[in-house]
């Protein structure tokens, strides 16, 4: 690619100036007491590699993000790139990764549970091939530490199996938040990628072998540590999103994530409406009619509600767009009743098949509902 003269005088002006070869991603939300001692701790580590620090912030209430601006003030190697309204560890990490040029690119936690002193090693692999260079905790050299407790511990080696099991690939710690890899091969996969929940890793090495580019995959130990200061935002909901993940690249991604979570939910919602609609009938004594209005709506609000947090929880709906949301989403579904009965009928007269027309016309109205939902009320 050739610069025109006047870029080319400016960049020999900028004498000093040499890009980065490793970009820091450092995903963080609420984490001011860390950022700080985490740069100085990769400063050490990395010497005199060329590198910078990314800190992707969900505009955290503690103010992290000040914290990174004050310190890009003082550094030229750290940026902060804000996010506004939205969650998301696996969409932070993308979209740090999109904004450098780095070639290479690690993530890393804020919290310094992950010892960056591997660094220079992890980059080392990846200069002699590895297209992705894991941190691990589970091969000789490397431990869980005093990182987890009892539970997470147990948590984290079930998830680890499940992992294991798509794969598809000999890999130790596919659940690890720490890894480095080439910036074009993270990419190449993005797009593909679910956006949401913490498994990024082990959603980047099976996009990428579904995509005909399988990663080759390096690991390198080290001791997972405490947590600093602060807090761990792990929580059921992660939990759930892991499951729709595994689910998702289990039928080979052909069902995303969210249409698993949207079927979880409404099965939750079936339950929900026969629990009304027995409180009603039975234990108020209202008719019948009546009754199955009063548990529709109620079982309506439920799977909104639920959808809401837990299957489009990295675009939740806030103040009044919950009610507006609310009232399309009651209104969706009432179609989605409609293309139901429609369906079903229209095979129920070709064959009398009671059971595949019943169920022809309940895939048919969850597939609209969760498709039209997703278009107009999460979109
Ligand atoms: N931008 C952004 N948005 N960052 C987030 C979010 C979010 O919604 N949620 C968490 N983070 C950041 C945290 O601030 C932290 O820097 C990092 O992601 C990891 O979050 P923790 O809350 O510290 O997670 P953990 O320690 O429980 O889990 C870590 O260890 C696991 C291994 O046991 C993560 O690295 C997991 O990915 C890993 O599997
Ligand atoms: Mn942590």
């Amino acid at each position: 690619m050739s610069v025109g003269p006047a870029i080319e005088t400016s960049a020999a002006q900028i004498s000093s100036f040499s890009p980065a070869q490793l970009a820091v991603i450092v995903p963080s939300y609420n984490e001011r007491g860390n950022i700080e001692l985490l740069y100085e701790k990769l400063a050490i580590a990395l010497g005199d590699t060329a590198w910078e620090m990314i800190v992707v912030d969900d505009n955290s209430p503690d103010g992290t993000a000040d914290v990174v601006n004050e310190l890009s003030r003082v550094y030229a190697n750290v940026r902060c790139l804000r996010r506004f309204g939205r969650r998301g560890l696996a969409s932070a990490c993308i979209e740090g990764m999109a904004v450098t040029s780095a070639p290479y690119v690690a993530v890393i936690d804020a919290d310094l549970q992950h010892d960056e002193a591997i660094l220079p090693k992890m980059l080392e692999e990846a200069l002699n091939g590895a297209d992705l260079v894991i941190g691990s905790r589970f091969i000789g050299g490397g431990s869980a530490g005093d990182g987890l407790s009892k539970t997470r511990l147990s948590g984290s080696q079930l998830a680890t199996k499940l992992a294991v099991m798509i794969a598809g690939q000999d890999v130790s710690d596919p659940m690890s938040g720490f890894f480095l890899m080439r910036r074009d091969a993270a990419l190449k996969a993005a797009p593909k990628l679910a956006s949401d929940g913490f498994k990024i890793l082990i959603d980047l090495i099976v996009t990428s072998a579904r995509m005909g580019s399988p990663l080759k995959i390096a690991e390198v130990p080290y001791v997972f540590r405490p947590r600093h200061a602060g807090e761990s935002k792990m929580n059921p909901l992660i939990v759930i999103q892991y499951l729709g993940l595994w689910f998702s690249k289990l039928t080979g991604g052909v069902l995303p994530p969210s249409f698993l979570l949207f079927g979880l939910v409404g099965g939750t919602g079936v339950v929900v409406h026969l629990a009304s609609l027995w409180l009603f009938t039975s234990a108020i004594g209202a008719n019948f009619v009546v009754s199955q209005v009063a548990a529709t709506l109620i079982a309506m609000t439920w799977n909104f509600f639920l959808n809401n947090n837990l299957t489009y929880a990295d675009r939740k709906l806030h103040g009044f767009k919950l009610i507006t949301g609310l009232i399309g989403f009651c209104g969706i579904c009432a179609l989605g009743g409609i293309a139901n009965i429609s369906v079903a009928n229209a095979i129920y007269q070709a064959n009398h098949q009671t059971f595949i027309a019943g169920l022809s016309g309940a895939i048919m109205s969850s597939v609209f509902n969760y498709a039209v939902t997703r278009a107009f009320t999460w979109k």
